[in-house]
């Protein structure tokens, strides 16, 4: 599916600017909060209760941030919370409820986020996107990750 394809896309991309960029130069301003490629002018980062993650134990996920360029639509604007290694091992995805107005600065929880079976290594990917006429191409417009376990 072309939804797996984009997650595969951006851990793809997570992993290799993991590799690249010095570990102590990443501004991490919660525990899901190294930048993947998104749209310049967002930023989101996510604090995890409990964190880390513990294997079929829910977790929620408080997720902050501001994006210039796009508001929260409601029922359009989605999150995604993904855990992958080398491939995505779920992916979890909930439609918003709320607005917020382009540039204003969001803060939301999302509750009971279901945790799989955890490997010892992986990533969490958390990404806001707008559905579009096309279920398999949400318009992408933050995103954020963590590696846990590398
Ligand atoms: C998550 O939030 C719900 C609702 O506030 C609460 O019942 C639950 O205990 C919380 N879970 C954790 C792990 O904090």
């Amino acid at each position: 599916m072309n939804r797996n394809l984009i997650f595969a896309f951006l851990l793809l991309a997570a992993l290799a600017m993991v590799n690249a960029v010095p570990y102590q130069l990443l501004k991490r301003a919660g525990d899901v909060g190294d930048p993947c490629p998104a749209p310049e002018g967002s930023y989101i980062y996510a604090n995890l209760n409990p964190f880390p993650p513990v294997s079929n134990q829910p977790v929620n996920y408080t997720v902050e941030g501001g994006m210039l360029g796009y508001g929260i639509t409601p029922y359009k604007t989605t999150i995604t919370i993904a855990y992958t290694d080398k491939h995505i091992i779920e992916a979890y995805t909930k439609a918003l409820d709320f607005y917020y107005a382009k540039g204003a600065p969001f803060s939301f929880d999302v509750l009971d986020v279901p945790t799989p079976q955890l490997p010892s290594a992986y990533a969490i990917i958390v990404i806001i996107a707008d559905k579009t006429d096309d279920p398999n191409k949400p318009e992408l417009h933050a995103c954020s990750f963590a590696t846990i376990g590398y």
